[in-house]
């Protein structure tokens, strides 16, 4: 059901049955909490040593596979009950995805592209996740884990938009773009409204409430006419008495600004997930997996570990895997898979058709980032950006400027953080090549400074990575679709958990709430078992 049309329905249903048939509709609809609902969504428990007190029972040996975020929060949380866990990860290092690079940080593509990062002392990129929301799982394991944050600009009124396909020569500041857009769609509505175009809509009130909020929302003249804001911004900056500034010129007309397309994006920050405040750890993101390797105990987490294999048998479960070229094998009492599902679908198995075929519905996406360090931090003198991201048609995309460092020698600027075929096409090139072709459409947008203090570049595409060969996924119908229920129980002594079985995928929410989940059921089950 859109949007639009449940809305219409709930208000019908409200308006004919009263209110209790209303809550309990949108109880059945999943808008309100049912008791089930409230019942599966209860605040997690973590698992504790005393919860085996006079159960005769004690807890089992857990194999994990993977250690990203999901894999080493399973292997913290059941080591908070005295469960044995070895998680087993195909890299040198845990985090996964969660991957910042500094200087001397090694990788190789699966296209053979070896590249070292030589960023200076202190500056990194977080390749991987790099923004989180207020009320996402990830700030409370930072609290919990004593991983100092700090906040992530998502939005930043003075960075720029850049629609070249329109025709834009020179970018243009996001509050110019809102001012304007948002000045003339107010313009539009409060004269639609005043001349009556919506009096079946509303009520004498309703229209002049409306009109009020417009001409505030859209900086309207008594006239309702839109004739520009110093919500525009200034060329130059107002001052002592005698310098009252300059107001940027050059007014677009109403057609002039809807066709630069800057429009779309303004809806980005109205986003649950991505709304300001946004936070970031202080350091890079790794600081979490790192608190957490430390808080389970990296003597529990053998690296260079590939999964080859899978048996569930009779009282537990065997894995292969090979390790520096060696076959070995791990026997456990359960096991929760922790990799990524595209990869999962690669290791024989005997956990049935059900399993294996939900696998393979969920389907790996592109994303790629380069991480470009300057020898002076240009945007915040010259262009006066503290943070925040600059938004572009090109294929670039999406250019972040670093939300730390304010008035250091030298920063890290995101200079494309794009997905699907664009990511795809600079991944295809050679390091050098992504470079070039990255500083040319910076040139574009921010001028010269862009190549001339460029200090070293190290880019990254999460599709074409050993080990992940995905940024995120796109689990079709969502992680709850009848054919996603072999994954969501256990099969046999095996558990499923990461961000791509949760309503949070391509974000560490996700992976925690899920291994949350998997860490719930089989203590659960542990604790039910006959002693
Ligand atoms: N969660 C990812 C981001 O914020 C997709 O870009």
């Amino acid at each position: 059901m859109t949007q639009l049309k449940r809305r219409d329905f709930l208000r019908a249903v409200g308006a004919t049955a009263g209110a209790g048939t209303l809550f309990a509709t949108m109880g059945a609809l999943g808008l309100a909490p049912t008791a089930a609902a409230a019942a599966r969504q209860a605040p997690f428990q973590a698992p504790r040593a005393g919860d085996f007190t006079l159960t005769g029972r004690s807890a089992a040996e857990v194999v994990v596979l993977g250690g990203g975020i999901a894999g080493l929060t399973t292997a913290y949380e059941l080591g908070k009950a005295g469960y044995a866990c070895t998680v087993l990860e195909a890299r040198e290092r845990t985090g996964g995805r969660n991957f910042t690079v500094r200087g001397g940080d090694t990788t190789v593509d699966l296209y053979g592209n070896r590249q070292t990062a030589r960023f200076s002392e202190g500056q990194y990129m977080n390749a991987g996740p790099a923004r989180i929301a207020q009320w996402m799982i990830t700030l409370d394991y930072c609290r919990e884990l004593g991983v100092p944050v700090e906040v992530f600009t998502n939005v930043n009124a003075d960075a720029y938009l850049f629609n070249q396909s329109a025709g834009m020569t020179r970018p243009m500041r996001y509050r110019t773009a809102k001012a304007d857009m948002f000045g003339y769609v107010s313009e539009l509505l409060a004269k639609a409204t005043d001349s009556g175009a919506l009096d079946k809509a509303l009520t004498t009130d309703d229209r002049d409430r409306l009109v009020e909020f417009l001409k505030d929302y859209g900086d309207l003249g008594d006239s309702l006419d839109y004739t520009g804001s110093s919500r525009r911004g200034y060329s130059v900056y107002p001052g002592a008495a005698g310098t009252p500034g300059v107001e940027y010129g050059d007014l677009p007309t109403a057609s002039e600004i809807f066709a630069t397309g800057v429009g779309r994006y303004f809806a980005f920050e109205f986003e649950f997930d991505q709304a300001m405040l946004m936070f970031q750890p202080v350091g890079g993101m790794d600081r979490i997996p790192h608190a957490l390797t430390q808080a389970v105990g990296a003597h529990k987490i053998r690296t260079g570990c590939a999964v080859s294999g899978i048996t569930d048998r009779a009282g537990g479960v065997t894995v292969a895997y090979t390790q520096g070229g060696r076959a070995r094998t791990i026997d456990a009492d359960y096991c929760v898979a922790a990799m990524p599902p595209n990869l999962l679908a690669k290791v024989p198995h005997n956990l049935g058709t059900g399993v294996q075929s939900a696998l393979e519905a969920i389907t790996p996406s592109s994303a790629g980032k380069i991480g470009l360090e300057y020898s002076s931090r240009w945007w915040e003198t010259d262009h006066h950006i503290y943070g925040g991201i600059t938004e572009t048609d090109l294929d670039v995309t999406h250019i972040w400027h670093p939300s730390h460092g304010f008035h250091g020698e030298r920063g890290v600027i995101i200079g494309y953080y794009n997905t699907g075929a664009a990511a795809d096409s600079y991944a295809a090139l050679s390091p050098a090549a992504r470079e070039k072709r990255a500083v040319e459409a910076g040139v574009r947008i921010y001028g010269d400074a862009y190549r001339t203090e460029l200090a070293s570049s190290f880019s990254h595409h999460w599709r074409q990575f050993p080990y992940q060969e995905a940024a995120w996924h796109t689990t079709p119908d969502g992680p709850d679709a009848p054919r996603y229920k072999p994954l969501n129980e256990p099969t046999g002594h095996v558990y499923f958990a990461g961000d791509w079985l949760s309503h949070l995928d391509a974000w560490q929410h996700g992976a925690f709430a899920s291994a949350r989940k998997a860490v719930t059921a089989l203590h659960q089950r542990v604790l039910n078992s006959r002693a």
